[in-house]
């Protein structure tokens, strides 16, 4: 969703808003703006469409000065057009404001402000706190950060901001509340930006801000201050990962490479957990074993991939680890009445840890009294922060907007708290977590197989990618992947796709099946009937001439002959093989989004990190 960059400081702050706007594109966004501060004025350049169109504006129409905002925008509140772009600035256009969130209660606030005379100009919600501020500021209030504060309290919503004031030029204000912001601590100089990669290549050292805070930046200093004026000590944080994670390093897209990354991040994620004796240790992991021994249930909650991974999680948690499960959509879960109690561990897994939905749900099952274990890869995010314990997935920065590394990563935090768990309520015995753990040893390099098929699998893509629509089967621990995979071919390359447990074609779905249909079945070997039933769906396919892409395991000659195209993947385990069956519905759909020329890291509509409801 939108981004933000911000910058205070003695140099000119317009090469620093553009290359932090670049790095934060992969969030989504539809148009783009900036606003300098020059000899007491404030100069702004915004339009819709990509940074290279507010490119070509600037060089028409060069602006250089300091300190400076900058803000992709995903459009809410509006339709995208340059008008509605920010900075939005108040009737004297004194002051600039940037924001990303909602703020809810902008209809109100902007009728009181017109009847005071305040003209507004776009049709976002965005517009009314740089007039909001400019009311407080000509109602008394004692200074610039007194009238940020006023006019904060008064609105409902959420907001990560950067505000200017052409009459106080010194300083860059930042504020935040339910979106995220982040403060970059420079040597004479400060940043403001909604993600660390945003000005990762400026500092490793920033400062995470908190919900009410709002921030008083300097080229010298910051100071940090709640809503109601309490200074607070901001404490500054050594950011681990380098520069070089966010660059393409070689491959066409970050997509690519993310998919690339897999066998690496999930060695990394077994070395670190796994020890000699083939126990998953959880260094750091800060739920009692009495907790876990006593837990009664365990809800998961999540959004899109994360669902999935969620999905995925109950299974191997029902199967090994012997808890009650339940898995709902975050923006579901928020708005029924779950009937969860203290007894129940509230699981909530989310890429970014800034998901709307999923922080909501963790602020509710708080409030009911439950216990909250997140499974998320950004460190310092507001889900990790408002949880009792985390699971980092470690997986690096995810730039792609479609997830593929953070997935995998999440299946195996999944199964790795699924061994710690199962042997803390003595579910599995000792033999069989070494034999477990032995299975998950040899996923990376399954996986770094898939990765070696990748031609055949461009090839296949390349038969099926032009029609309408596709159907993604599996059953079990690969219902999931079914789901996923159906969603990265959605996503990337906007050809319709749904996936179905294979069991429920017969309800329903199995009257789209003609010749034209691709129907992607995920039948790889298991020691249960799963693997016949998937067999008697595949034949169910087979009979209406349905197009079928199997994903089976190698030298499986039955399903060979049956389906018009294979991806063959290493005999897994069932319960692991959803992570390296993914990897081969991420590189079709990938392959589809080529053929059709989409935007593949950015794909249309979307968004990385989706901060509002
Ligand atoms: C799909 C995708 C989204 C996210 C969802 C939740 O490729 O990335 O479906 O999984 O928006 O995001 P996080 O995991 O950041 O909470």
């Amino acid at each position: 969703m939108c981004g933000i960059v911000g910058f205070v400081g003695r140099r000119n702050a317009v090469p620093v808003l553009l290359e932090g706007l670049k790095r934060l594109e992969y969030r989504g966004y539809d148009s783009a703006g900036v606003a300098v501060l020059l000899d007491g004025q404030l100069q702004i350049r915004k339009c819709v469409g990509r940074l290279r169109n507010l490119e070509q504006q600037l060089q028409q129409a060069p602006l250089a000065g300091a300190p400076g905002i900058g803000h992709t925008r995903w459009a809410t509140h509006g339709e995208p057009s340059d008008v509605n772009s920010h900075p939005h600035t108040d009737s004297s256009g004194r002051i600039a404001v940037v924001h990303n969130g909602i703020i809810e209660n902008y209809q109100e606030l902007r009728r009181e402000l017109e009847q005071k005379g305040h003209i507004f100009r776009s049709e976002t919600d965005t517009e009314v706190i740089p007039h909001l501020i400019e009311n407080e500021l000509a109602d008394g209030a004692a200074n610039f950060e007194d009238a940020v504060r006023r006019a904060l309290r008064r609105a409902r919503g959420a907001y990560a901001l950067g505000i200017l004031f052409a009459d106080d030029p010194e300083i860059l204000y930042a504020a935040r509340h339910g979106s995220p912001l982040i403060v970059g601590v420079g040597d004479g100089e400060h940043f403001i930006a909604s993600d660390v990669p945003a000005i990762l290549n400026e500092t490793s050292r920033v400062i995470y801000l908190n919900d009410g805070e709002i921030a008083v930046l300097k080229a010298d200093g910051a100071s940090v201050f709640t809503l109601d004026g309490r200074a607070v000590r901001p404490e500054i944080k050594k950011v681990e990962f380098q520069a070089e994670a966010i660059e393409r390093a070689g491959f066409e897209t970050f997509m690519m490479k993310e998919i690339h990354e897999q066998p690496r991040v999930l060695r990394s994620l077994i070395a670190k957990h796994i020890d000699s004796n083939g126990h998953a240790q959880l260094p750091g992991f800060s739920l009692a074993d009495e907790y876990i021994k006593g837990l009664a249930r365990i809800m998961i909650v999540s959004c899109g991939t994360a669902y999935h991974a969620g999905m995925y999680g109950r299974l191997l948690f029902e199967n090994l680890a012997h808890v009650p499960v339940e898995t709902d959509l975050a923006s579901e879960f928020r708005y029924r009445n779950p009937m969860v109690d203290p007894g129940t561990l509230i699981i909530a897994v989310s890429q970014s840890g800034e998901t709307a939905d999923t922080l909501a749900s963790v602020r509710l099952a708080r409030k009911w009294g439950c216990k909250v274990l997140s499974i998320c890869n950004v460190r310092g995010s507001t889900l990790t922060r408002e949880s009792d314990a985390v699971f980092y997935t470690e997986a690096g920065p995810e730039i792609g907007v479609a997830s593929t590394k953070a997935y995998t990563a999440q299946l195996m935090a999944f199964c790795l708290l699924t061994l710690h768990i199962a042997r803390i309520r003595g579910t599995i015995s000792d033999s069989a977590t070494r034999e477990l753990a032995r299975a998950l040893q040899r996923i990376p390099d399954a996986v770094h197989y898939v990765l070696g098929r990748k031609d055949d699998i461009q090839k296949i893509a390349g038969k099926h990618h032009d029609g309408p629509s596709s159907l993604y089967l599996g059953r079990k621990y690969n219902y999931p992947t079914a789901l996923e995979g159906a969603l990265k071919n959605k996503e990337i390359s906007y050809q319709h796709a749904e996936g179905y447990a294979a069991g429920e074609m017969k309800h329903g779905p199995i009257a789209l099946i003609n010749e034209y249909l691709p129907v992607v079945c995920i039948c790889t070997r298991t020691e249960d009937e799963v693997y016949d039933k998937m067999i008697s769906n595949i034949k169910e396919v087979e009979a209406r001439h349905g197009r079928i892409i199997a994903v089976a395991t190698e030298n499986d000659r039955t399903v060979a002959g049956l389906a018009e195209d294979v991806i063959s993947v290493p005999d897994m385990r069932d319960e692991f093989s959803p992570i390296v069956n993914i990897v081969a519905l991420q590189l079709l759909a990938y392959y589809a989004a080529q053929a059709r020329g989409t935007d593949i890291d950015k794909p249309r509509n979307l968004a990385k990190s989706v901060t509002v409801e």
